[in-house]
């Protein structure tokens, strides 16, 4: 059984940036309000609250609510937020399963001045994550879990696993896994994958030169960028790895809270720690089997790194599975 971190008192676990804060620099929280105002003619889609400052909303439309993803397309690439959607949109169809693992899709549309793009999908609990779920449930670093905690923990992994398998069989990367893009029911009864925005197409052991999604979450690979090519997928294992870390310990393994982010300073300690293995959880991990699951994903070698599929058939996995199952049978 795992037991977090000795001594702490606040919560270790913080929330990183990912594509929000790059168009922020330009805009401000009403040019995008402003945006969504514009659309209402048109779309109909009322607001109702902001869910995520400044980029997703609450919003009705025939007494129903939704949530809304507005993003700029005239800073940086403009096309990405057509193919966030059409990725998004590909998983939502693919089966009846993938409606279990990713936030339903409903519409999207670009703005007639094509400045914006709306990408309409289910609201979940008004954007609770399950980093939410970590801050609330395991109020300080240092709590042990309890057996019912540790089944909810295995049940957050054993989700983000599913869906990571599911895209990773359709050569798709999601390439931001991280607590903040998985939306929960607070009762648990959903739990969903969402934000493809950094989510790319690639063939089995294609090779990519680049470094993108959340630092926190970033494997060496990602770290040494162009001078180590690797399959987009190995990136996934390494922050599934860093998932299951933060939710058994509530504390960030790699990386410092001293710093800002962003800056040169906490990015470098966070490359110093992942290229070095420093991981602060592992410690704190008494389970031989989780343990050992760690230590394939978190492999600093992403020649050697497991795949999704050895996770879903790891010993503790399996195991914890079963367990679930007789629980709720
Ligand atoms: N479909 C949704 N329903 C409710 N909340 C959502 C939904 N999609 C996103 N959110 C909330 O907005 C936050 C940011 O959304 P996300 O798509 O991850 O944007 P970003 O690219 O800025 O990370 C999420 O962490 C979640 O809290
Ligand atoms: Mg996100």
């Amino acid at each position: 059984m795992a037991s977090g971190e000795d001594g702490g008192s606040e919560s270790s676990v913080y929330s990183t940036n990912s594509s929000g804060l790059i168009e922020n620099k330009h805009l401000t929280p009403e040019d995008y309000r402003q945006a969504l105002y514009d659309s209402q003619k048109k779309h109909q889609y009322k607001y109702v609250k902001t869910i995520h400052c400044p980029l997703v909303f609450k919003v009705c439309k025939k007494k129903k609510y939704y949530a809304i993803k507005v993003r700029n397309m005239t800073y940086g690439y403009f096309g990405q937020p057509l193919y966030t959607a059409s990725i998004h949109k590909m998983l939502f169809v693919l089966g009846e399963a993938s409606k279990e693992f990713f936030v339903k899709y409903v519409e999207d549309w670009i703005s007639k001045d094509r400045k914006w793009h709306f990408c309409v999908m289910e609201n979940i609990e008004d954007g609770y994550t399950a980093l939410d779920y970590v801050k609330d449930k395991f109020n300080c670093a240092g709590m042990s879990l309890s057996p019912r905690q540790y089944i909810d923990v295995f049940v957050i992994f054993h989700h983000m696993c599913t869906a990571v398998a599911f895209m990773h069989n359709f050569n798709v990367a999601h390439k931001d896994i991280k607590l903040e893009n998985v939306l929960m029911k607070k009762d648990m009864s959903m739990i969903k994958l969402c934000d493809f925005e950094y989510s790319a197409f690639c063939r089995n052991g294609e090779l990519y030169i680049e470094s993108q999604g959340s630092p926190l979450y970033g494997s060496p690979e990602m770290f040494l960028n162009a001078k180590a090519p690797h399959t987009k997928f190995t990136c996934d294992i390494w922050a599934l790895g860093v998932c299951l870390c933060v939710l058994l310990v509530q504390k960030m393994p790699f990386g410092s809270q001293k710093f800002e982010e962003g800056t040169y300073e906490f990015l470098n300690t966070i490359k110093d720690d992942v290229m070095s293995g420093n991981n602060k959880c592992i410690l704190h991990i008494s389970n031989q089997h989780i343990r050992s699951l760690l230590k394939k994903m978190l492999n600093l070698d992403w020649r050697n790194r497991c795949t999704i599929n050895d996770v879903l058939n790891d010993k503790w996995v399996v195991y914890m599975k079963n367990l679930c199952l007789n629980q709720y049978s």
